[in-house]
């Protein structure tokens, strides 16, 4: 059955058409994968499904039943729950408060907190979501946060959940266990709509996926069907190959220390975030530091910017200035209230006066060279879609000139093209020179730009691969070195 149908959906923002003449079938207790490149249209038409924007055009029919949202409360009384693309969660609050939150006050009843909390215990037990419901929220890594959002949406008795990139923030560990809360939802019975850029995960969960392009839908398949080298060519169109720019061999032995960390620990309220690190970032080279988040990585980029000086060890030279691009675009990354040139011209200490003209060419540089797409000149960022920003970002950051650069998970959300071109943007600041730390639970991605690989597991440096055992494993036997990051990455020291 059709559980969920769109007919003929248009929307446009401005000059830009979002959703061009969309028409869209869901089929009840399926797994139904949209992917596209960034701007596409995927989260627009989603938010329309969930009644957060009014489509101009077209009809939505739920269950054979033709609906008109006037917001997303009419379409969570339809069961239909969504998971955004960013976390909506309150950091002091318990899973239990969150999950309540909304929920129960919307309804106008009573709090009835032990009459909650049975109802989530026996969700968290049937799904087999492993959480606490007492834990506080803060403490959770971001798997852990992401299951919290299902469990709202479970909550609320949603039958078709609509995913808008939950995997873009799990490791290959932590995906498999998504996948296998995904299929003991489908068991149940319900409804899945996933957004993702990834076309494995495509290809390994999806019953069917659609393909949207520049606002329009341009192509869909059933599970058999799917090909993995013909989805990204429908992506991301006949656009010529990106060439990928090659590593100077620099042999590492030849640049000096840039910076050098000597037992760098941290403890803060009696839990140790950093364990006795020691390291070296060079001139020309990547250091990449791999693992689950909340292992330590963004209390190591605090202390190296100072902006946390209760750590014990040495910090040669003290005073760093580096680009960064932080692991949250929304929270750390930019002020959505500005335009991407706005936002540069706060970082460029540089620029004296925000002329027109000047904020205008900036904008006109990073979008050719960064592949950004703005619905219009000037947007404020907080309109462009979510690859888009985090395009913006390391554009901005790469564009600043600084000699070190910290890239925390510098392609998570952008699409297949994206991802190319940041990556070689990177090689390129390595090859001029530059230090670069790149933090990451992409392992590809990890694996191909690195010079030396740290696994970073509770503060600790389990393992530091050095070049040459890097350069020598990855050729002579890639698999056997994947398990063994994977298994370091959890903790597995043999
Ligand atoms: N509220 C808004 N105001 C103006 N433009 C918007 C707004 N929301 C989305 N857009 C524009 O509509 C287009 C589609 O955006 P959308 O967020 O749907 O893309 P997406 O396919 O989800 O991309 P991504 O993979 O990057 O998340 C983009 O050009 C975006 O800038
Ligand atoms: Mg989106």
């Amino acid at each position: 059955m059709k559980i969920v149908e769109l007919k003929n959906i248009s929307k446009r923002f401005g000059t830009i058409l979002a959703n061009d003449d969309i028409t869209l079938s869901i089929e009840q207790n399926k797994i139904h994968c949209i992917i596209g490149e960034n701007g596409a249209g995927k989260s627009t038409l989603m938010k329309i499904l969930f009644g957060i924007y009014k489509q101009d055009q077209g009809e939505i029919y739920i269950r054979g039943e033709r609906v008109n949202f006037r917001n997303s409360h009419d379409a969570i009384n339809l069961k239909i729950g969504m998971l955004h693309q960013h976390f909506m969660l309150i950091e002091d609050f318990t899973i239990l408060e969150n999950v309540i939150l909304g929920a129960e006050l919307s309804k106008g009843y009573k709090l009835d907190f032990e009459k909650s909390r049975v109802t989530i215990t026996e969700l968290i037990r049937k799904y087999d979501l492993d959480l606490n419901p007492d834990e506080l929220v803060y403490k959770l890594s971001i798997s852990e946060k992401q299951k919290v959002e299902l469990l709202k949406l479970l909550y609320r008795n949603s039958e078709i959940l609509i995913l808008d990139e939950p995997t873009a923030v799990l490791t290959p560990i932590e995906l498999k266990g998504f996948f296998k809360i995904l299929n003991n939802f489908k068991a149940e019975g319900k409804t899945i709509i996933l957004i993702t850029h990834k076309l494995n995960e495509v290809k390994e969960i999806s019953d069917k996926v659609s393909v949207l392009r520049k606002g329009k839908l341009v192509y869909e398949t059933d599970k058999e069907k799917i090909d993995i080298s013909e989805l990204s060519r429908l992506i991301i169109g006949d656009i010529e190959d990106i060439p990928v720019r090659n590593k100077i061999d620099n042999g590492q032995a030849l640049f000096k220390d840039y910076i050098t960390v000597k037992n760098l620990s941290l403890i803060e309220n009696g839990i140790i975030k950093l364990n006795n690190l020691n390291f070296a970032l060079k001139k020309h080279s990547v250091f990449g530091i791999c693992g689950v988040e909340g292992n330590g990585q963004n209390e190591l980029i605090e202390v190296l910017i100072g902006l946390n000086k209760k750590f014990k060890g040495e910090i040669y030279p003290e005073k760093l200035v580096p680009a960064i691009v932080p692991d949250d675009r929304t929270k750390k990354g930019m002020i959505g209230e500005m335009s991407i040139s706005e936002n540069y011209f706060l970082r460029e200490k540089n620029l004296r006066f925000a002329f027109k003209n000047i904020l205008k060419n900036i904008e006109l540089k990073f979008i050719k060279r960064f592949d950004i797409s703005v619905p219009y000149s000037g947007c404020k960022v907080k309109y462009l879609s979510g690859g888009n920003q985090q395009k913006a970002i390391v554009a901005r950051e790469i564009m600043l000139n600084h000699n070190i650069l910290i890239f925390s998970h510098p392609t998570r959300g952008v699409d297949l093209r994206a991802r190319d071109i940041i990556h070689n943007e990177i090689i390129s600041e390595r090859n001029k020179g530059k230090a670069i730390i790149l933090i990451s639970s992409d392992l590809d991605e990890l694996l191909s730009l690195s010079d030396e690989l740290a696994i970073i597991y509770k503060g600790t440096f389990l393992k530091v691969f050095l070049f040459s055992e890097l350069k020598e494993k990855l050729e002579s036997d890639r698999t056997s070195l994947l398990e063994n990051i994977g298994e370091l990455m959890m903790g597995v020291v043999k």
